[in-house]
């Protein structure tokens, strides 16, 4: 256990972002709400069920998020309290999106209650828990959100062929979780700072475990019975979502690197460097905008492959 690493944080967050970026809250409206077709994701009912699960729980686990870092902002000052500021800012307009997506999806005929139960069930599982303790968890599923939000930035592959409307809210909300990812793994170092390097590193450890835990069977339970609704048998669900997830070029496997580095002594968010990947997804988004507004009033929905490419080379 490096000691010295771990305790030697708060020094770095202080000193702001290594990369020299600040976070901001960019304008985004979504244009629709409406799936394009079911599957939206190219006609994938595996990949489409992935992402309509994540998108189901966001607008609940972003505002218990929020939530967590409130408390903390008139407790800090300077840069953190100015992410806490713009991180809160980011996630309600993530949040407020998601709630219109949502309703796209209960459009496409999915039922989200037993999904949005789940994630109600994990929120009032903290209720009674310290502010700290909140926080840690925040800092624990923020890590997850950041490593999935990088992969898809990293790897067009994963939004491909789909709704330019749709794909822009995705890629808007991954940068953004990339952009904020060292928010409340700084605060929870500014509140923990009484603490031992060992405490640090054994709580967050074992936060992240079950966090990872819960996220790993509450989401893929989601995907499941979204599936199910398509007409999959549970156990069939069960296994085309971790043959889909865990495949070779799939998301679930692709972040098992960077989820393990979470468990390095004196890890810091920022020691992954996701720099290019921001200015690829703002590239991303920029080409989009210029795709879907050249289209002088035509609706441009599902991009064919040569906007495809200028939307994602840009
Ligand atoms: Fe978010
Ligand atoms: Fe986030």
């Amino acid at each position: 256990m490096d000691q010295q690493t771990e305790t030697a944080m708060p020094a770095t967050q202080r000193d702001g972002n290594p990369q020299g970026s600040r976070l901001h809250v960019r304008r985004f409206r979504g244009g629709t709400t409406k799936l394009a077709e079911r599957h939206w994701v190219r006609g994938d009912m595996y990949a489409t069920a992935f992402l309509n699960a994540l998108s189901v729980v966001f607008p609940r686990g972003e505002s218990f998020m929020i939530e967590a870092l409130h408390p903390w902002k008139d407790r800090t000052e300077g840069q953190l309290r100015e992410d806490i500021s713009n991180f809160i800012a980011q996630e309600a307009a993530h949040s407020r999106e998601h709630v219109g997506f949502n309703k796209g999806i209960i459009d496409a005929g999915y039922d989200i209650e037993a999904l949005d139960r789940a994630i109600r069930q994990f929120v009032s599982f903290f209720s009674g828990c310290s502010e700290v303790t909140k926080l840690g968890a925040t800092m624990c599923i923020e890590h997850l959100t950041a490593i999935v939000a990088a992969e898809m930035l990293k790897n067009r592959e994963h939004l491909e062929g789909t709704d330019l409307e749709l794909r822009k809210l995705w890629l808007w909300h991954a940068v953004e979780e990339v952009e904020h990812k060292a928010v409340a793994f700084d605060v929870w170092m500014f509140a923990t700072r009484e603490w031992s390097g060992a405490r640090r590193w054994l709580t967050r450890s074992a936060l992240l475990l079950a966090v990872s835990l819960s996220f790993f069977i509450n989401r893929t339970r989601g995907q499941v019975e979204l599936l199910q609704q398509d007409g999959l048998s549970k156990p069939n669900g069960w296994w085309q979502c971790i043959r889909h997830g865990f495949a070779k070029g799939a998301i679930g496997r692709n972040v098992m690197g960077p989820w393990i580095e979470f468990f390095r002594p004196g890890f810091h968010p920022h020691q992954i460097d996701d720099s290019e990947l921001l200015i690829r997804g703002e590239n991303m988004l920029a080409a989009i905008k210029l795709v879907t507004e050249g289209a002088a009033g035509d609706v441009v929905r599902t991009a064919p492959a040569t906007q495809d490419r200028l939307a994602i080379n840009a």
